[in-house]
Formats: C-alpha cells, sequence, structure tokens
C-alpha cells in the first residue's frame, strides 16, 4: 500500500474519509495543485481511480524529490544509503547545512527525507534567505523509507506530471470532467489560531482570493472541484455559491444532545 513519504504540515490523513466520500464517481485526469505530503493522491492511487495526473507545488525541494523519487528511484536508494547522519542534535545541524549549501540534486533529495524524518514536526521552513531552518526533532527512532517503499511511490509517479509552480496556471489547465483536489494553506480562523503558522509563508487573503477566482473559472468550463479550506467568515463568503459541507467534528455529538464540538473545517464542491 502506498503512503506518503513525507510528513507535512497540513496532511489530510485524517480528513482522507471525509474526502473520499466526495470524489466524484468517475473523472478524467486527477489534478492537485497543492500537494505537499501527497496523502490524497496516494490512497486515490491505492484505490485504482486515477488513470492520469498532474501533481504540483510551489515548493521546489519538494517537487524536486517527487521528481528524483520517479525518475530515479535507484539513485536516491544509494544516496540514502550513504547519508551517515545519526539520530543527534550535532549530525542534524550538520545535514542541515550540507542540505542549504545546495549539493547535487539527488544527494539533496536523500537529505530532505533524512531532515523531514529527524527535525520538529516534520516541518519544511526556510528563513529569509530561504535557507531550511526547522530544529532537531529529537524522536526515538525516526527510521528511513525503505528500498520497497521508494521504489513503489516511483511506479506511481510514472508518466504523472510533477510541476513546480503557483496553483493558477495548473488550475487554469483543467479540462472538463478533470477532477482538481485544491487544498491550500488555510486561512486562519483567527489571529491566534495555530492555522496562522501557515499563513506566514505568504497564502493571505489576497491569496485565497485568487485561488476563488481560479476556482469559479475552472467551474464555468465543467471541471469538478473540491476544495478543504478552514470554516471562516472570508472562506463561506467566497464559495457561497457551492456545496459547502463541515467536516472534522472534533468530539462528536455528545449523549445528551447539548453541545457539539468545535467543527472547524469545510470541504467545498462544485458538484
Ligand atoms: C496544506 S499544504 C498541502 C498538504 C497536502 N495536501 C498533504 O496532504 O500533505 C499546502 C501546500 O501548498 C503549497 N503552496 C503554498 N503556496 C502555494 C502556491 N501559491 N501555489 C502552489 N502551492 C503552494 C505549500 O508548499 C504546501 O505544500
Amino acid at each position: 500500500m502506498l503512503s506518503p513519504i513525507l510528513k507535512w504540515a497540513g496532511g489530510k490523513r485524517r480528513l482522507l474519509p471525509s474526502i473520499i466520500e466526495r470524489v466524484p464517481n468517475s473523472f478524467n485526469k486527477y489534478v492537485e495543485p497543492f500537494v505537499g505530503g501527497g496523502a490524497m493522491f496516494f490512497e486515490l492511487k491505492n484505490r485504482g481511480w486515477i488513470t492520469s495526473a498532474t501533481l504540483s507545488d510551489l515548493n521546489s525541494d519538494l517537487i524536486s524529490l517527487y521528481t528524483i523519487i520517479r525518475d530515479k528511484p535507484e539513485e536516491l536508494i544509494d544516496s540514502l544509503e550513504n547519508i551517515d547522519y545519526k539520530n543527534n542534535r550535532e549530525d542534524y545541524n550538520s545535514a542541515r547545512d550540507e542540505f542549504n549549501s545546495n549539493p547535487f540534486p539527488v544527494r539533496k533529495a536523500a537529505l530532505m527525507i533524512y531532515l523531514n524524518r529527524h527535525c520538529f514536526n516534520g516541518l519544511y521552513r526556510v528563513n529569509s534567505s530561504g535557507k531550511f531552518n526547522v530544529p532537531f526533532g529529537k524522536y526515538k527512532s525516526p527510521g528511513v523509507p525503505s528500498r520497497e517503499q521508494i521504489m513503489e511511490i516511483s511506479r506511481s509517479l510514472k508518466n504523472v506530471e510533477i510541476k513546480h509552480c503557483d496553483f493558477e496556471s495548473v488550475i487554469r489547465e483543467a479540462k472538463h470532467e478533470d477532477y482538481v483536489y485544491i487544498d491550500p494553506p488555510y486561512h486562519p480562523i483567527s489571529e491566534t489560531s495555530f492555522f496562522t503558522s501557515y499563513s506566514s509563508g505568504g497564502f493571505g487573503e489576497q491569496e485565497q482570493r485568487r485561488l476563488a477566482k481560479a476556482f469559479m473559472s475552472a467551474s464555468s468550463l465543467g471541471v469538478f472541484l473540491m476544495i478543504s479550506n478552514s470554516d471562516s467568515s472570508l472562506i463561506r463568503e467566497l464559495y457561497s455559491d457551492f456545496n459547502i459541507s463541515n467536516v472534522l467534528a472534533a468530539r462528536s455529538i455528545n449523549s445528551n444532545g447539548k453541545g457539539r464540538g468545535k467543527i472547524n473545517e469545510v470541504l467545498i464542491t462544485n458538484y
């Protein structure tokens, strides 16, 4: 069974059952313009629901890693086997320095996997000069992906178009009855909510508005579109013409029926 090779902030594993229930019955191409860890792509592949796909993201290191897994899995496996860094802060910091010194791409991809498994919460964050700066994560046994896992992911990516780009062009290229699953950095529910950590990457209100426009244009061409986002007033306003469902109740309805736990995410479809 395929599963993501990376931990990724905003990873969709928990939400998958709600998303899967709402996937269109049939579609042509699968398009995912904010692919991140790719939980949804791998799930749909496991189910045999994907015939062709385009995956993209603005994170160039992530896209380079997927391209290398697709095209040079053996080289990546060799490179991973040659990583001597162990699970301690000193080695981790050395690996991070090497990653930031722009080594050969296959080595960089292998280091990205090491860093993702050893850093705090599997985060990917860069400073103002574009250097990866997440601290050491202190995990007991972070592990490495097996040869078989990498080969399996590589096979799943054969014939998949993998692009490093902004979401807009990819959504614009989607055709009638393609299925586009959109998982952008969430709009913050409040100034203090933990979601704000996503928007520090530059995905503010203007970006949410630009995305909603792209959603609407593609919708008018008969593309199947689905977006996940926070349950905030801006998101409800932007997608008010579409079908909005609450998902992921933090607590289910309690026994005397009085209180509901907070429901704080929405899934929106145009079908
Ligand atoms: C919520 S995460 C996606 C999580 C993913 N669905 C998963 O399951 O792991 C959002 C992603 O959007 C990407 N991103 C941010 N701004 C973008 C933009 N303008 N165009 C495309 N991707 C962007 C980030 O690099 C990040 O991978």
